[in-house]
Parts: C-alpha cells; structure tokens; sequence
C-alpha cells in the first residue's frame, strides 16, 4: 500500500490530486492526427441510429450519467433518460423503437448493471459501456466500449473515475454532434485542457479546503448541497462523497424544492454547501441561499469566476459552463475528505461499503 501512496497518506487524496493528469490522458487518448475528436466508427453509428439513449448506472456512476444526459441533449441533440440499474430492472420503463444502451460503470462489475445488460442484450438492442477496466464483464459482455483511461481507482469512493466519466461523457456528446453535422460552439480538447488546468488550481489550495471542512463539518450532524440544473447533479455527487466517508447524514437537494419540505429542517448552524457555475440560474439559487441563510443556515458558496459575489467562498476558474461540473465537484471531494480525516473515519475504506458491488 505505502509504495502505491507515494507521499500520500490516502489513497483518496492521491487520486483527487490525479485528476488534472487523468484530463490530460483523456485528452491524449481521444485526439487522433490532426487534434481532433474521433471514436470508434461503431460507437459512432451505434450513436447516430439510436432514438434515444438509456444511461445506465449507480452510485457515483449514476451521478456521472445525469450530467451525461445534459451533455448529450444539449451537445449532440440526443433525447436521453437517466436510470439507477438496481431500479430499472425490476421496472423497466416503455422503450423507444431504436434505444441504445450506455452502462457507466468505474470497475466494469456492478452486479446491478449486469442484471439490466442480460436483459437488454435478450431484447436484441446496442450497448456501450464507458468504465475504467476494460477487460471488466460489462465491457466484454457489451457491444462497444469507452475507456476512462483514469489509472486504478483504490480508494472506495470514486473520485477521479466521476470526473474521467464526465470528460468521457462529453467527448462521447462532441463525437456524437459532429457525426451528425450539428455545429459546436466551443474546442472541446481545448476546454478540457482548460478543466485540468483549473483542477490543478484548486488542488493546489488543500489548506483552505481543510479549513472550510473544519469550520462547516467537524462537528455537524446533517449537512445539505443545494444547486440548480447541473449545480443540482454535482450537488447529489458531493452529498453522496460526505456520506460515504464522514458519515455525516447529506443530502443533495434542488435549489427550488427546499420550500416545498426540506427547509423545515434548517435551524440556526445547518451546513449548507451551494453551487452556483451556471448564469441562468445563478440569482435563482442566491435567493434560495438567501432562504436558508435567513433560517439560520452557514453557507458555503461555490461558484465560477465571472458569477461570483463577494461574499462567495470558493471560486472556481471560468471554464465552459457545460465542462463547470468537473471543477467545481473538486473542493466537494476535498471537503469530504478533510471532514472524514478530522472526525477520525477510515477515508479509504469506509464502514459497510464496497469498491464494486458484484451482488444485487
Ligand atoms: C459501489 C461503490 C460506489 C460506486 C458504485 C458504482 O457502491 O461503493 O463508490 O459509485 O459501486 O460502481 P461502478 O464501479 O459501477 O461505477
């Protein structure tokens, strides 16, 4: 284990630190001569003749596959639908005449998500699994395969295989557009270098993460993640990383629905961690901030360079609003780790959880 930590004392803090690498890996791995984005022909035409997409995926995965569908919808005009495999088996809901199937999964094992491929692979329709393990049982089981290309993930909560997910994801959308001729408004390789760079900018500033986790989460019971849209998606990962590690009881709320019942549980010092990286939306989840803040809440602000207010915490580097996902789930995943290393918690390996769940 200390060999493969290097100087690390978590496997979970290396891997948070390797992301800036694994976006530049990507980046290589998926350029072809002249810089360009080019997949598979398969994966490519899988892409164009589908109807509609099915994503497919649970836990952090599954989290991936929700801004997987904002991607491909917006990017490559693909009607997309989101499912947690453990649920789409049992209730499967009236398919399209031409779906494709997308398995997300980092080890390729997910019992859960086999279960869903047996099925579907019974009903003759394509598949594509997007994993970090290429040689894992869903990638050989499916018709194509993604790699994520993020190097072995040891820590059980995923970290750099979600944001390795997401910058695949979006590579899958761009291919996707200009198979189909749709015109791009952004260098989607340029971008992503971009992203890595402005990871690299936020690992480099450990302490202040620690500081904001010892403030906000050392002694909490409950804490809440507020966003809107993609800040709502990137909101559910970051409650999702609290829970697993601090076993601090989280939750990833839409902006807009605590009104509707959970605001009844903010009381005077109730951790609210918001996000806010895209324009439409950001006075909306600033009034929602102010809702809380009202009640008594401590609120940690996240936001992007260009939206951001004074009073704002954490300021993340202005990348391209769709790509903002990947950057600003960064000091979530710091947060949670510092909160987990301060209240004495086994960071890598969590209580009652597993890396790969190879049973339903
Ligand atoms: C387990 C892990 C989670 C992971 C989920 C899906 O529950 O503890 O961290 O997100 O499985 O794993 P997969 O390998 O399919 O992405």
């Amino acid at each position: 284990d200390d060999i493969e930590k290097g100087t690390y004392p978590h496997f979970m803090l290396k891997e948070i630190d390797e992301q800036p690498f694994v976006m530049r890996k990507i980046i290589q791995e998926y350029q072809n001569e002249s810089d360009q984005i080019k997949l598979d022909e398969g994966v490519r035409d899988a892409m164009k003749d589908c109807d509609r997409v099915y994503i497919i995926a649970a836990g952090t995965s599954y989290h991936a596959g929700l801004i997987g569908k904002e991607l491909l919808e917006t990017v490559a005009e693909v009607p997309t639908e989101v499912h947690i495999a453990s649920e789409f088996s049992y209730n499967m809901p009236l398919l399209s005449k031409k779906p494709l199937f997308i398995f997300i999964s980092q080890s390729g094992e997910t019992a859960d998500l086999r279960a869903v491929l047996v099925e579907i692979k019974k009903m003759g329709h394509p598949s594509i699994t997007i994993t970090n393990v290429p040689g894992s049982t869903l990638s050989r089981e499916a018709t194509h395969t993604l790699h994520l290309h993020a190097g072995p993930e040891i820590a059980v909560a995923s970290t750099k295989a979600y944001t390795a997910q997401l910058a695949v994801l979006t590579i899958l959308a761009v291919d996707t557009a200009q198979a189909k001729d749709l015109e791009l408004d952004f260098d989607p390789l340029k971008e992503l270098a971009i992203v890595g760079n402005a990871m690299e900018a936020l690992c480099d500033q450990k302490d202040r993460f620690e500081k904001i986790a010892y403030q906000y989460l050392y002694t909490t019971r409950n804490c809440f993640f507020i966003g809107r849209g993609m800040d709502y998606h990137v909101a559910l990962e970051g409650a999702l990383k609290l829970k697993e590690i601090s076993y601090i009881q989280a939750e990833g709320f839409a902006g807009g629905e605590l009104k509707h019942g959970t605001i009844a549980l903010i009381e005077e010092g109730t951790p609210v961690i918001a996000l806010s990286t895209q324009e439409h939306v950001n006075n909306l989840i600033r009034s929602n901030v102010q809702e809380v803040e009202a009640r008594g809440a401590n609120v940690c602000m996240v936001t992007r360079e260009g939206l951001e207010r004074p009073e704002d915490d954490v300021i993340i580097q202005d990348v391209h609003p769709l790509l903002a996902p990947l950057v600003s789930v960064l000091p979530l995943q710091l947060m949670a780790y510092y909160a987990a290393l301060h209240r004495d918690c086994d960071v890598d390996k969590p209580r009652n959880l597993a890396k790969s769940v190879t049973v339903e």
